[in-house]
C-alpha cells in the first residue's frame, strides 16, 4: 500500500525520437565540418530531426503515453502535466495545454517550465513538491524539444550539436520508505545569460523583419565558456547534493548527466572520481536534446536494464540561464519496462 509518508518516486518512464536521422556526414554536406571534428570534439554521431509539422507537444505525447504504460496507469490518474521546453509549440499558450488536450486530461493542471537544458531537473523539483504537498497525486513531467526549429543551420559551431526528442516520467508516491527521490538541488546565474541564448522574439526584441534578417531568432552560444561553466557547475551541484544527504560519489550506481558533450561528461567523471562505466550516455545517437536529454537517457537506461531496484542514481544538468541542477534518487523498480524494440 502506498501512503502519504512514502517518498515521491518515478513510477514510469517513456521517450520518443523522431524518425528522421541526420548523421555527421549529412551535416558535412551542409556546413564546413566533418564527422571527425564532431565525433572527437563532442562524441555525437547522429541526431533525430522532427518532421516539418511535428511539434514539441506531439513528441511529448508520444513519450508520455509510454511513460503511462510503464507506470501501469491510465491518463485519468494524472493530476498535472508539466512540459519543460525551450521550444514551445507557440509562445502562448503553454505547450502543456496542448499535451493535456491531446491526452484527454481536461481540467487538470498544465503548465510549461523554462530552464533550458536544466529544465527536467527543475521540473523534478517542482513536480515532486506538488506530489509531496498532496495537491496532485500523479504528475506527468515531460522534457520535449524541437531544437531544429531554432538552430541556425548555417552556423557550424551550433548546428552540429543539437537534436529533437522527448522524454517523460510519471511521478507519484513510491511503494515503500526506502525508495524514491532523496533530494533535488537547482541554481542559476542570470549574469551569464548571454553565453547561451536566443536574443529575439521576446518583449525585449520583438519579432520584426529586421530580427529575422539579423538571425536573432536562432540559438547563439559561446561554446568554450559554456563548456567550462558546465563542468564546474555540475561538479559543484553534485558535491553539494551528495554532501547534503550524507553520500559520497563512490556510493553511486549510475549517473545520468545532461547529454551535451562527451568531453564534459568525461571531465566531470575524472573530477568526481566516478568511473566512466557508471555513466549512462546516449548522446552519440541523439546529440543534445536540451530538456529532453535526461529523461530520454533515463528511459533508455531503464529499458536497457541498466537500472536495478535499489540503485542510487544521480542526474546532473546544466544549460542556458545559466542554470544547473542535480537529483539523487533510490530507484524503486516498480515501473514496468517495455523493451526498446516495442518502443
Ligand atoms: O546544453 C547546454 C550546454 N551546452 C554545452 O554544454 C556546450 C558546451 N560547449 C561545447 O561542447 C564545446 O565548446 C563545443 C563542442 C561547442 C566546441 O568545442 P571546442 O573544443 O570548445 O571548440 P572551439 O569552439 O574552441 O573551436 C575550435 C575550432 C575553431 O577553429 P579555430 O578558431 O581554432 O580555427 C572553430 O571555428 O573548431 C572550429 N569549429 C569547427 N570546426 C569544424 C567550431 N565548430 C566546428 C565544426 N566543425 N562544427
Amino acid at each position: 500500500m502506498t501512503t502519504a509518508s512514502h517518498p515521491v518516486t518515478i513510477l514510469g518512464t517513456g521517450s520518443y525520437a523522431p524518425e528522421r536521422v541526420m548523421t555527421n556526414e549529412d551535416l558535412s554536406q551542409m556546413v564546413d565540418t566533418s564527422d571527425e571534428w564532431i565525433t572527437t570534439r563532442t562524441g555525437i554521431r547522429e541526431r533525430h530531426i522532427a518532421a516539418d509539422g511535428e511539434t514539441a507537444s506531439d513528441m511529448a505525447v508520444r513519450a508520455a503515453r509510454l511513460a503511462l504504460d510503464s507506470a501501469g496507469l491510465t491518463a485519468d490518474a494524472i493530476d498535472a502535466v508539466i512540459v519543460c521546453t525551450m521550444t514551445p509549440d507557440q509562445p502562448c499558450p503553454a505547450t502543456a495545454c496542448f499535451v493535456q488536450e491531446k491526452l484527454g486530461l481536461e481540467g487538470k493542471t498544465a503548465f510549461d517550465l523554462t530552464a533550458a537544458c536544466s529544465g527536467f531537473i527543475y521540473g523534478l523539483q517542482v513536480a515532486s513538491a506538488l506530489v509531496h504537498a498532496g495537491t496532485h497525486r500523479h504528475v506527468l513531467l515531460i522534457g520535449a524539444e524541437k531544437l531544429s526549429a531554432i538552430i541556425d543551420w548555417t552556423d557550424r559551431s551550433t548546428c552540429v550539436l543539437f537534436g529533437d526528442g522527448a522524454g517523460a516520467v510519471v511521478l507519484g508516491r513510491g511503494p515503500d520508505h526506502r525508495h524514491g527521490i532523496i533530494g533535488v538541488r537547482t541554481g542559476a546565474n542570470g549574469a551569464q545569460a548571454e553565453l547561451l541564448h536566443v536574443p529575439g522574439g521576446g518583449c525585449r526584441i520583438p519579432a520584426s523583419e529586421q530580427t529575422v534578417r539579423d538571425r536573432l531568432h536562432f540559438l547563439k552560444m559561446n561554446g568554450r565558456e559554456v563548456f567550462k561553466h558546465a563542468v564546474r557547475g555540475m561538479e559543484q551541484v553534485a558535491r553539494d547534493l551528495l554532501d547534503e544527504h550524507g553520500y559520497v560519489a563512490g556510493d553511486l550506481d549510475l549517473v545520468i548527466p545532461h547529454q551535451a558533450n562527451l568531453r564534459i561528461i568525461d571531465t566531470l567523471g575524472s573530477r568526481l572520481e566516478i568511473p566512466p562505466e557508471r555513466f549512462f550516455n546516449n548522446l552519440e545517437r541523439y546529440g543534445n536534446t536540451s530538456a529532453a536529454s535526461i529523461p530520454l537517457a533515463l528511459d533508455e537506461a531503464v529499458r536497457a536494464g541498466r537500472v536495478r531496484p535499489g540503485d542510487l542514481i544521480l542526474m546532473l544538468a546544466f544549460g542556458a540561464g545559466l542554470t544547473w541542477g542535480a537529483s539523487l534518487l533510490r530507484w524503486s523498480g516498480n515501473n514496468q519496462p517495455v523493451p526498446l524494440s516495442e518502443n
